[in-house]
């Protein structure tokens, strides 16, 4: 039976690298039912419809979701961020955002599992006396135990799948409140997995070891926002954001998990056939994954692997991948 996916190309390259992914998945053979979104900037600015409630209730039976990127210039911040991709991440209760990075010629690759409902993204905070010289302006970082022990279970059952280490990222010696917490909670859960070694690292420092020495690295657990900060730079240090994929996942599997490459939507080079679809076409394998498709995930991950592959152009790319999965 074909598994139904939401698509939502999305703003700018979205689309382009998103009906990439879509060949690839085809090119393996996977039987996908594609039912179409239009969300994004631009439907924002063509009606003002960000993400209505009726259309996630829609999602919870999908298998599924599969976007390209969202967020347009012409848009205030936060409002397409906030209002559509949060929004899917916190009501659909993705709370891993897994992002894989490799290093190829070398054999270093890591995961890394960032918290994905919780901490500065959660949208505490307000303003006081806003527009006046006595304007303040919180923001705070929300830390349930419970969000933070099911993202640290969820790397710790991964670590063990894969080489057995696992090192928290956080910032621990400033953030003595929630550092406290993750710490806390950290340790309990690796009374329940002593076959996984564990590390530390605050996360200024671990900024310098992912360019240093990334081989250190088999799983990291962090918080949202250290993770959104860490994941770009990871994806610059393994060959480029071109490259980086990520699964927004609901493990429990409540209802669909997302797939969407790690990059933006790039206005600068929207609709000029130059964007790498290959971290689009990554998420395509993290989807079938996922949806226990795992052979034809192993083979796009293959095609991708070969700098062969690597083309100028969107199109030429995506086709060139597309015929190494055909075989
Ligand atoms: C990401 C993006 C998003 C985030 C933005 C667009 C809200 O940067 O997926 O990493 O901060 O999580
Ligand atoms: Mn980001």
């Amino acid at each position: 039976m074909a598994h139904r996916v939401g698509v939502i190309g999305g703003d700018g390259i979205g689309p382009e690298v998103i009906a990439e992914g879509l060949k690839v998945v085809a090119a393996a053979g996977v039987a996908i039912e594609i039912v179409d979104y239009d969300l994004g900037g631009y439907r924002y600015l063509r009606d003002g419809v960000v993400l209505p409630d009726e259309v996630v209730e829609e999602w919870r039976g999908l298998d599924a979701l599969f976007l390209g990127a969202v967020g347009t210039p012409e848009v205030p911040p936060g409002v397409i961020e906030r209002g559509l991709l949060l929004k899917m991440r916190f009501d659909l209760d993705l709370y891993v955002n897994l992002r894989p990075f490799l290093f190829p010629p070398s054999d270093v690759d890591f995961m890394v599992v960032r918290e994905n409902t919780e901490g500065t993204y959660a949208g505490e905070g307000g303003f006081l006396r806003k527009g006046t010289a006595d304007e303040v302006a919180t923001q705070g970082s929300v830390n349930t135990r419970m969000g933070v022990e099911r993202a640290i279970r969820f790397a710790f059952d991964l670590a063990r799948s894969r080489r057995g280490h696992l090192t928290l990222v956080h910032k621990t010696n400033v953030l003595t409140f929630s550092g406290d917490l993750w710490e806390r909670t950290f340790k309990e859960v690796a009374a329940d997995y002593t076959d996984v070694e564990t590390a530390y690292n605050h996360v200024d420092a671990a900024c310098i070891y992912f360019v240093d020495s990334p081989e250190r690295y088999d799983v990291i657990v962090t918080d949202n926002l250290f993770g959104d900060i860490l994941t770009d730079l990871g994806g610059a240090i393994s060959g480029g954001i071109g490259l980086a994929s990520s699964a927004n996942l609901n493990p429990a599997r409540t209802g669909p998990s997302m797939f969407e490459p790690v990059h933006g939507s790039a206005p600068d080079i929207a609709g000029k056939g130059l964007a790498n679809p290959t971290a689009a076409i990554l998420s395509g394998a993290m989807m079938l994954d996922f949806l226990g498709e795992d052979a034809a995930a192993e083979r796009i991950r293959a095609a991708c692997a070969d700098p062969a592959a690597q083309l100028d152009g969107t199109v030429a790319t995506g086709d060139a991948i597309a015929e190494r999965v055909h075989g």
